[in-house]
């Protein structure tokens, strides 16, 4: 692992740590500024040229600063000559807005695709992203992990009696019937009706959920609505508890509040993106270990695909 180095960006430096940590490494120096007038700039500390390189950065909010600081902290890689750089985004921002759903607006996550390779990404590796037909936005190599092996492991530590995996959407539907197989459990479907991007209604829930502990399971949680309400609705259909679980915490607004007031039993989360003094309902999942495995075999070429579950 000696020619592979790995430079993390500001957005999640507690994440970079544990997957250096994992792979024996330490970061390597880079230096990232804001002149006086709120611009970035970034040096590079060490010499990369002919060097596998690893930026590790989640453009997680402040979505547009932690983008921005992205694309220039490639831009500085790839004018320093290294034989690879892969851009490593535990959270992919700007994902949802994949696809034109109304005349008019953008693709953004199409966007962030070209700015990324055009900044100097060679090849990416992330994790849960909101569409997986992101990854064909790119013409470079993507990794797409999934978080669903660390989140599963700690659910069976619960020993649930009678457990149903239960999907908020249709979009998530996927997502479900992967835990529901490998928890394993039942099955159940929240048919949501969204009135606007930031509010949701719930209509129906599909499945039997009587007597049995739900885990909702979603790739993000933005304002909290669409886990609230799901939860609501599954406990008014006879659901014992209600557990919450999702890859990305996004947490925007008041949604830690209102999460924490919530009927939610627990919310179980990764650490794609950071989050300091949560309330005790949540829990922070590492997902380092499995990104430091995808990092180590991209640069060992060895297979990463047994990841991919
Ligand atoms: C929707 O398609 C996503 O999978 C999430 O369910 C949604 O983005 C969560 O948003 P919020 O927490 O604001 O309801």
């Amino acid at each position: 692992m000696d020619s592979c180095l790995i430079f993390a960006g500001t957005s999640n430096v507690e994440l970079s740590k544990k997957i250096v940590k994992y792979l024996n490494k330490e970061l390597s120096p880079i230096n990232i500024y804001r002149f006086k007038d709120g611009e970035i700039c970034v040096k590079i500390d060490e010499n990369i040229r002919g060097k596998d390189v690893f930026i590790i950065q989640s453009t997680c909010p402040p979505v547009n600063e932690n983008l921005m600081e992205l694309l220039i902290t490639l831009d500085a890689l790839k004018r320093a000559s290294p034989r690879r750089v892969t851009a490593v985004i535990p959270y992919y921002g700007y994902a949802r807005q994949d696809r034109k759903d109304q005349p008019r607006v953008p693709i953004t996550a199409k966007l962030v695709a070209n700015l990324l390779v055009t900044a100097g990404a060679d090849r990416i590796l992330t994790m849960d992203l909101h569409a997986p037909q992101i990854q064909g936005f790119f013409d470079i190599p993507v990794d797409h992990l999934f978080a669903a092996p660390v989140i599963i492991k700690y659910l069976r530590e619960k020993k649930f009696k009678n457990p149903v995996i239960v999907a908020p959407d249709v979009g998530s539907v996927k997502m479900a019937r992967a835990f529901a197989k490998r928890l394993p459990g039942g099955l159940a479907i929240v048919d949501k009706r969204r009135e606007s991007p930031d509010k949701v209604e719930m209509l129906y829930v599909i499945g039997e959920v009587k007597g049995c502990e739900a885990i909702i399971v979603d790739d993000l949680i933005s304002t909290g609505s669409t886990m609230i309400q799901a939860a609501e609705a599954l406990l008014e259909k006879g659901a014992v508890e209600v557990y919450g679980s999702c890859t990305h915490a996004v947490l925007a607004g008041d949604a830690i509040e209102k999460l924490n007031n919530s009927p939610l039993k627990e919310i179980i989360i990764t650490d794609t993106i950071p989050h300091q003094n949560l309330p005790n309902k949540f829990t922070i999942l590492t997902v380092s270990e499995l990104l430091g495995e995808a990092i180590k075999r991209i640069h060992l070429e060895t297979s990463v695909s047994s990841l991919f579950i």
